[in-house]
């Protein structure tokens, strides 16, 4: 088979080196990939074509005589890729951009739930500074209030208010000075939620599922979860915390009327469903939907698969993933990013990367790249994360362990990482 990935992540590069390990792969792209992709031997092969040129894609599948095509990012789904590909007559996992809604409409995914009783924080939709304001000032009950741009952001949309001045003035930066742009003009301001978050993916034909191992991200950029929000510095899974009885109310409460709801109202959900949750006294409320599986934490997750992934992916279209094999392996892993100085924020890029030989003879331990890319001379930085260093073990505290050293191999100008990856569970 031949298999191109669509997006340029440690998520994609996880994804490529797990269809490299089926069987039945003959050839892997990658579109565009990243320096990691790159290095990868003959059999992956980084083509040049913007991950939401939906038309260059679809050129590229017919002349390549692709048989699966695997959307990473959450971009190419807005823009329709899925939709496009399937009018083509070609197999693609992932949701269509109706489907997607549930990550690229906040008010979409609350006004879903709530039709369907899902749990979820009470909410209001707004459309303009005065009426948000207006709320804020009279009416929220209780704070801190979260106020979100309902479209994507790439996850910067969301401010957590601790009280009515803060609440104004993020109103205020959405509505008036637009700092979101067009993904403001609606904006839901919810409750907040207490407890503790976990990622739970799903593989969807949109009727039956299979589960990856819960995990649980690292948003912030500092030790202890401080400082700003990052698309994410770090993952581990199994989180210990998706206990199998909180799992199984996950799949009552959320995943199982999500995916009859949105076949009920004419948009079946396919593909990757991403619930982010959090868990409070062991009952689970849905914080967010992603219509895409979630970087970092593909990047332990994907490892921890045992079954053939490829098979997995295949079995979405003849109706067999109910009795594809979907196993997991022992133990658990740890992924852990390393950033470029100043990352979330402004960041200088073309630092040059060097990585030790020696970290690929570490147990365990597998390097995806996320911000990197040939200068011809070597490995330089192009990004805010960078790299992905991912170990598996059979302990958490092995794979944690693991991944350090793996880290401890790597080395460019200004890297930054969080120590603690993990921690919490230990
Ligand atoms: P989202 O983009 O909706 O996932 O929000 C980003 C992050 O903001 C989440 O991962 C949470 O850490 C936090 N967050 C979002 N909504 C809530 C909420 N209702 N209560 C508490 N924290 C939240
Ligand atoms: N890890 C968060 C995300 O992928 O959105």
């Amino acid at each position: 088979m031949n298999i191109l990935i669509i997006g340029s992540g440690a998520r994609e590069h996880a994804m490529a080196w797990a269809a490299m390990r089926s069987g039945k792969v003959s050839k892997v792209f990658t579109a565009p990939g990243n320096g990691g992709t790159a290095m990868m031997g003959g059999k992956v092969r980084n083509v040049p074509i913007n991950a939401t040129d939906v038309e260059a894609l679809l050129d590229f599948a017919a002349s390549e005589r692709i048989d699966l095509t695997i959307v990473g990012p959450e971009q190419p789904l807005e823009v329709g890729v899925v939709n496009r590909f399937r009018e083509a007559g070609r197999k693609i996992i992932g949701p269509t951009k109706e489907a997607a809604r549930l990550e690229t409409s906040k008010v979409f995914a609350k006004e879903f739930m709530e039709r369907h009783h899902i749990p979820t924080a009470g909410y209001h939709v707004f459309h303009d500074a005065p009426t948000a304001n207006n709320y804020v000032s009279a009416e929220a009950a209780s704070w801190p209030q979260v106020i979100k741009a309902s479209g994507i952001c790439a996850g910067k949309g969301v401010i957590i208010a601790q009280n009515r001045d803060e609440a104004v003035s993020a109103n205020n930066s959405m509505f008036l000075d637009r700092i979101f742009g067009q993904a403001a003009d609606e904006v839901v301001i919810e409750d907040f939620l207490h407890g503790q978050e976990a990622s739970v993916f799903a593989l969807t034909d949109g009727k039956e599922y299979r589960l990856f191992l819960p995990a649980q991200d690292h948003k912030r950029i500092g030790d202890g979860d401080t400082g700003k929000n990052t698309g994410g510095m770090g993952a581990y899974a199994p989180a210990p915390l998706v206990t199998p009885e909180v799992m199984k109310k996950i799949e009552d409460r959320v995943i199982r009327p999500t995916l009859d709801g949105m076949a009920a109202e004419g948009y079946p959900y396919t593909g990757f469903l991403y619930v982010g949750l959090m868990i409070d006294g062991g009952e689970p409320s849905v914080v967010e939907y992603n219509a895409r599986l979630g970087d970092p934490e593909t990047q332990v997750v994907l490892p921890l698969l045992k079954s053939d992934f490829i098979d997995a992916l295949s079995a979405c279209f003849d109706g067999s993933l109910a009795d594809v094999p979907f196993e997991m392996h022992a133990g658990a892993g740890a992924t852990v990013v390393m950033a470029s100085a100043g990352y979330p924020d402004e960041y200088e890029t073309g630092k040059a990367i060097s990585i030790d030989a020696s970290v690929n003879d570490l147990d365990g331990v597998l390097v995806f790249h996320a911000g990197t890319k040939s200068d011809g001379a070597g490995l330089v930085t192009s990004g805010g994360r960078v790299l992905s260093v991912t170990a598996c073990g059979g302990s958490l505290r092995e794979a944690i362990d693991r991944a350090y050293r793996g880290i401890g191999k790597i080395g460019f100008e200004g890297a930054v990482y969080r120590r603690d990856i993990g921690a919490k569970a230990l």
